[in-house]
Protein backbone atom coordinates (compact mmCIF):
# COMPACT_ATOMS: atom_id res chain seq x y z
CA UNK A 1 0.00 0.00 0.00
CA UNK A 2 2.82 2.42 1.06
CA UNK A 3 4.63 1.33 -2.34
CA UNK A 4 1.14 2.43 -4.28
CA UNK A 5 1.06 5.61 -2.55
CA UNK A 6 4.41 6.15 -3.18
CA UNK A 7 4.50 5.71 -7.00
CA UNK A 8 1.18 7.61 -7.20
CA UNK A 9 2.76 10.54 -5.07
CA UNK A 10 5.98 10.62 -7.67
CA UNK A 11 3.32 10.25 -10.84
CA UNK A 12 0.97 13.26 -10.01
CA UNK A 13 3.96 15.42 -9.18
CA UNK A 14 5.62 14.70 -12.81
CA UNK A 15 2.82 15.59 -14.15
CA UNK A 16 1.27 18.40 -12.78
CA UNK A 17 5.59 19.38 -14.10
CA UNK A 18 5.03 18.07 -17.47
CA UNK A 19 1.48 20.15 -17.74
CA UNK A 20 2.66 23.56 -16.22
CA UNK A 21 -0.40 24.21 -14.44
CA UNK A 22 0.21 27.43 -13.39
CA UNK A 23 -0.43 29.14 -16.64
CA UNK A 24 -3.73 28.32 -16.01
CA UNK A 25 -3.94 27.89 -12.68
CA UNK A 26 -1.55 30.40 -11.25
CA UNK A 27 -4.31 32.97 -10.49
CA UNK A 28 -5.19 30.61 -7.39
CA UNK A 29 -2.13 31.11 -5.49
CA UNK A 30 -2.39 33.90 -3.77
CA UNK A 31 -6.29 33.69 -2.78
CA UNK A 32 -5.57 29.84 -1.65
CA UNK A 33 -2.30 30.90 0.44
CA UNK A 34 -4.61 33.49 1.96
CA UNK A 35 -7.40 30.78 2.91
CA UNK A 36 -4.69 28.88 4.39
CA UNK A 37 -3.05 31.56 6.13
CA UNK A 38 -6.55 32.70 7.62
CA UNK A 39 -7.31 29.04 8.38
CA UNK A 40 -3.56 28.49 10.67
CA UNK A 41 -4.36 32.07 12.18
CA UNK A 42 -7.46 31.37 13.56
CA UNK A 43 -6.12 28.32 15.06
CA UNK A 44 -3.52 30.29 16.36
CA UNK A 45 -5.75 32.36 17.67
CA UNK A 46 -8.13 29.99 19.23
CA UNK A 47 -5.51 27.98 20.97
CA UNK A 48 -3.40 31.51 22.36
CA UNK A 49 -6.50 33.49 23.66
CA UNK A 50 -6.24 32.44 27.23
CA UNK A 51 -3.09 33.19 28.12
CA UNK A 52 -3.37 37.15 27.54
CA UNK A 53 -4.07 39.77 30.29
CA UNK A 54 -4.90 42.16 27.86
CA UNK A 55 -7.58 40.97 24.33
CA UNK A 56 -10.32 42.91 22.83
CA UNK A 57 -11.47 40.40 20.48
CA UNK A 58 -13.74 40.55 18.98
CA UNK A 59 -13.94 44.40 18.19
CA UNK A 60 -15.84 45.70 15.46
CA UNK A 61 -13.62 48.35 14.38
CA UNK A 62 -10.28 48.80 14.31
CA UNK A 63 -8.77 52.12 16.20
CA UNK A 64 -5.13 52.18 15.54
CA UNK A 65 -4.60 54.11 18.43
CA UNK A 66 -4.74 51.19 20.60
CA UNK A 67 -1.39 50.21 20.31
CA UNK A 68 -0.55 52.50 22.92
CA UNK A 69 -2.95 50.86 25.08
CA UNK A 70 -1.16 47.58 24.33
CA UNK A 71 2.33 49.15 25.22
CA UNK A 72 1.15 50.94 28.46
CA UNK A 73 -0.28 47.69 29.81
CA UNK A 74 2.98 45.65 29.01
CA UNK A 75 5.14 48.11 30.44
CA UNK A 76 2.88 47.69 33.66
CA UNK A 77 2.44 43.73 33.39
CA UNK A 78 5.93 43.33 32.49
CA UNK A 79 7.26 45.84 34.87
CA UNK A 80 9.41 47.37 32.03
CA UNK A 81 9.41 51.03 33.02
CA UNK A 82 12.97 50.36 35.03
CA UNK A 83 14.49 47.40 33.52
CA UNK A 84 17.47 47.84 31.12
CA UNK A 85 16.51 46.40 27.97
CA UNK A 86 17.44 46.45 24.33
CA UNK A 87 14.36 47.24 22.15
CA UNK A 88 14.98 46.68 18.47
CA UNK A 89 12.41 47.87 16.04
CA UNK A 90 11.98 47.15 12.22
CA UNK A 91 10.42 49.67 10.23
CA UNK A 92 10.32 53.25 11.87
CA UNK A 93 9.15 55.21 9.43
CA UNK A 94 8.44 58.73 11.49
CA UNK A 95 9.05 57.13 14.52
CA UNK A 96 5.77 57.11 16.73
CA UNK A 97 6.14 53.84 18.19
CA UNK A 98 10.13 54.34 18.34
CA UNK A 99 9.45 57.38 20.19
CA UNK A 100 6.94 55.81 22.63
CA UNK A 101 9.48 53.37 23.56
CA UNK A 102 12.11 55.55 24.32
CA UNK A 103 10.13 57.98 26.18
CA UNK A 104 8.50 54.93 28.78
CA UNK A 105 11.50 53.32 29.38
CA UNK A 106 14.01 55.29 31.96
CA UNK A 107 16.47 53.14 32.02
CA UNK A 108 20.30 54.74 31.25
CA UNK A 109 21.26 51.42 30.17
CA UNK A 110 18.90 50.65 27.63
CA UNK A 111 19.39 50.74 23.89
CA UNK A 112 17.32 51.49 21.37
CA UNK A 113 17.46 50.71 17.80
CA UNK A 114 15.64 51.57 15.00
CA UNK A 115 15.56 49.96 11.60
CA UNK A 116 14.81 51.17 8.21
CA UNK A 117 15.55 52.17 5.05
CA UNK A 118 13.71 55.86 5.79
CA UNK A 119 13.06 55.50 1.71
CA UNK A 120 9.80 53.73 2.17
CA UNK A 121 8.74 50.15 1.75
CA UNK A 122 11.05 48.12 -0.26
CA UNK A 123 8.13 46.58 -1.77
CA UNK A 124 4.42 46.63 -2.67
CA UNK A 125 2.11 45.82 0.87
CA UNK A 126 -1.61 45.63 0.31
CA UNK A 127 -3.07 49.02 -1.31
CA UNK A 128 0.49 50.66 -0.56
CA UNK A 129 3.62 50.90 -3.36
CA UNK A 130 6.95 50.20 -3.27
CA UNK A 131 8.51 53.57 -1.71
CA UNK A 132 5.74 54.58 0.10
CA UNK A 133 6.11 55.38 3.68
CA UNK A 134 9.30 57.09 3.63
CA UNK A 135 10.22 59.24 6.44
CA UNK A 136 13.27 61.54 7.53
CA UNK A 137 15.54 59.47 9.99
CA UNK A 138 13.30 60.99 13.31
CA UNK A 139 14.97 63.34 15.49
CA UNK A 140 15.26 62.13 19.09
CA UNK A 141 17.67 63.63 22.03
CA UNK A 142 18.67 60.53 23.56
CA UNK A 143 21.83 59.45 22.82
CA UNK A 144 20.45 55.76 23.77
CA UNK A 145 18.91 55.92 20.72
CA UNK A 146 20.38 54.56 17.27
CA UNK A 147 19.21 54.82 13.77
CA UNK A 148 20.63 52.00 11.19
CA UNK A 149 19.36 53.57 7.69
CA UNK A 150 18.86 50.89 4.69
CA UNK A 151 17.34 47.53 3.90
CA UNK A 152 17.16 45.29 6.51
CA UNK A 153 19.18 42.68 4.83
CA UNK A 154 21.56 44.94 4.51
CA UNK A 155 22.32 46.41 8.02
CA UNK A 156 21.03 43.84 10.28
CA UNK A 157 23.74 41.56 9.65
CA UNK A 158 26.28 44.13 9.97
CA UNK A 159 25.01 45.26 13.12
CA UNK A 160 24.71 42.05 14.80
CA UNK A 161 28.37 41.47 14.19
CA UNK A 162 29.28 44.65 16.69
CA UNK A 163 28.36 42.27 19.66
CA UNK A 164 25.39 45.61 20.19
CA UNK A 165 23.04 42.74 21.40
CA UNK A 166 23.71 42.27 25.64
CA UNK A 167 22.13 38.42 26.35
CA UNK A 168 21.74 39.67 29.90
CA UNK A 169 19.53 42.67 29.02
CA UNK A 170 15.60 41.76 28.10
CA UNK A 171 14.88 42.35 24.54
CA UNK A 172 12.34 43.78 22.71
CA UNK A 173 12.08 43.35 19.30
CA UNK A 174 9.47 45.09 17.75
CA UNK A 175 8.49 43.89 14.49
CA UNK A 176 6.57 47.10 12.33
CA UNK A 177 7.51 46.34 8.56
CA UNK A 178 4.32 45.32 7.47
CA UNK A 179 5.97 42.60 4.51
CA UNK A 180 6.34 39.27 4.90
CA UNK A 181 9.98 39.30 3.64
CA UNK A 182 10.86 41.80 5.96
CA UNK A 183 9.18 40.29 8.82
CA UNK A 184 10.83 36.69 7.96
CA UNK A 185 14.30 38.10 7.37
CA UNK A 186 14.38 39.52 10.90
CA UNK A 187 13.37 37.04 13.10
CA UNK A 188 15.55 34.23 11.44
CA UNK A 189 18.18 36.96 11.77
CA UNK A 190 17.85 37.23 15.74
CA UNK A 191 17.02 33.73 15.73
CA UNK A 192 20.78 33.08 17.86
CA UNK A 193 19.86 35.54 20.05
CA UNK A 194 16.30 35.27 21.18
CA UNK A 195 16.27 33.85 24.66
CA UNK A 196 13.18 32.90 27.00
CA UNK A 197 11.41 36.35 28.21
CA UNK A 198 12.46 38.35 25.40
CA UNK A 199 9.37 39.99 23.99
CA UNK A 200 8.05 40.06 19.98
CA UNK A 201 5.52 42.78 19.09
CA UNK A 202 3.77 42.79 15.99
CA UNK A 203 2.23 45.66 14.52
CA UNK A 204 0.20 44.16 11.69
CA UNK A 205 -0.05 40.54 12.86
CA UNK A 206 -3.83 39.38 11.88
CA UNK A 207 -2.31 39.84 7.84
CA UNK A 208 -2.39 36.54 6.93
CA UNK A 209 -0.07 36.61 4.22
CA UNK A 210 2.46 39.16 6.16
CA UNK A 211 3.17 39.56 9.63
CA UNK A 212 1.27 35.97 10.48
CA UNK A 213 2.71 34.16 7.62
CA UNK A 214 6.63 34.79 8.80
CA UNK A 215 5.73 34.36 12.64
CA UNK A 216 4.39 31.13 11.21
CA UNK A 217 7.06 29.66 9.28
CA UNK A 218 9.97 31.32 11.68
CA UNK A 219 8.16 29.27 15.12
CA UNK A 220 7.89 26.59 12.98
CA UNK A 221 11.23 26.34 11.59
CA UNK A 222 13.10 27.52 15.01
CA UNK A 223 10.84 25.61 16.85
CA UNK A 224 10.05 28.58 18.90
CA UNK A 225 7.29 28.61 21.65
CA UNK A 226 5.83 31.85 22.64
CA UNK A 227 3.07 33.05 25.13
CA UNK A 228 0.64 35.39 23.90
CA UNK A 229 1.03 38.12 26.50
CA UNK A 230 -1.81 41.04 25.17
CA UNK A 231 -3.52 42.03 21.75
CA UNK A 232 -5.76 44.77 20.77
CA UNK A 233 -7.39 45.10 17.34
CA UNK A 234 -8.49 41.89 16.59
CA UNK A 235 -4.85 40.81 17.08
CA UNK A 236 -4.03 43.27 14.37
CA UNK A 237 -1.01 44.32 17.01
CA UNK A 238 0.17 41.21 19.68
CA UNK A 239 2.83 41.33 22.00
CA UNK A 240 3.89 37.64 22.60
CA UNK A 241 6.80 36.29 25.16
CA UNK A 242 9.25 33.03 24.21
CA UNK A 243 8.93 31.02 26.68
C1 LIG B 1 4.46 50.83 8.97
S1 LIG B 1 6.00 51.59 8.74
C2 LIG B 1 6.63 51.70 10.37
C3 LIG B 1 5.78 52.54 11.29
C4 LIG B 1 6.37 52.94 12.60
N1 LIG B 1 6.81 51.86 13.43
C5 LIG B 1 5.43 53.85 13.36
O1 LIG B 1 5.28 53.70 14.54
O2 LIG B 1 4.81 54.72 12.77
C6 LIG B 1 6.92 50.32 7.95
C7 LIG B 1 8.35 50.67 7.65
O3 LIG B 1 9.07 49.47 7.40
C8 LIG B 1 10.15 49.78 6.54
N2 LIG B 1 10.65 48.53 5.94
C9 LIG B 1 9.92 47.48 5.49
N3 LIG B 1 10.73 46.51 5.03
C10 LIG B 1 12.00 46.95 5.19
C11 LIG B 1 13.29 46.39 4.94
N4 LIG B 1 13.42 45.17 4.39
N5 LIG B 1 14.36 47.10 5.26
C12 LIG B 1 14.26 48.34 5.82
N6 LIG B 1 13.07 48.93 6.09
C13 LIG B 1 11.95 48.24 5.78
C14 LIG B 1 9.57 50.77 5.56
O4 LIG B 1 10.59 51.59 5.02
C15 LIG B 1 8.57 51.55 6.41
O5 LIG B 1 9.09 52.78 6.81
Amino acid sequence: MKKLINRLNAFFKGVSILFHPYIYLGWLRRPLQLFLNMLSMSKWAAENRISASLNDFYSPLRDYQKRYQLYEHLLNSEQLRECALDYLEFGVSGGYSFKWWVAANVNSDSRFYGFDTFEGLPEGWGTYNRGDMAAPIPGIDDTRALFYKGLFQDTLPAFLKTDSINNRKLKIIHLDADLFSSTLFALTSLAPWLKKGDILLFDEFNVPNHEFAAFKIFSDSYYVKTKLLAAVNNYYQVAMQIV
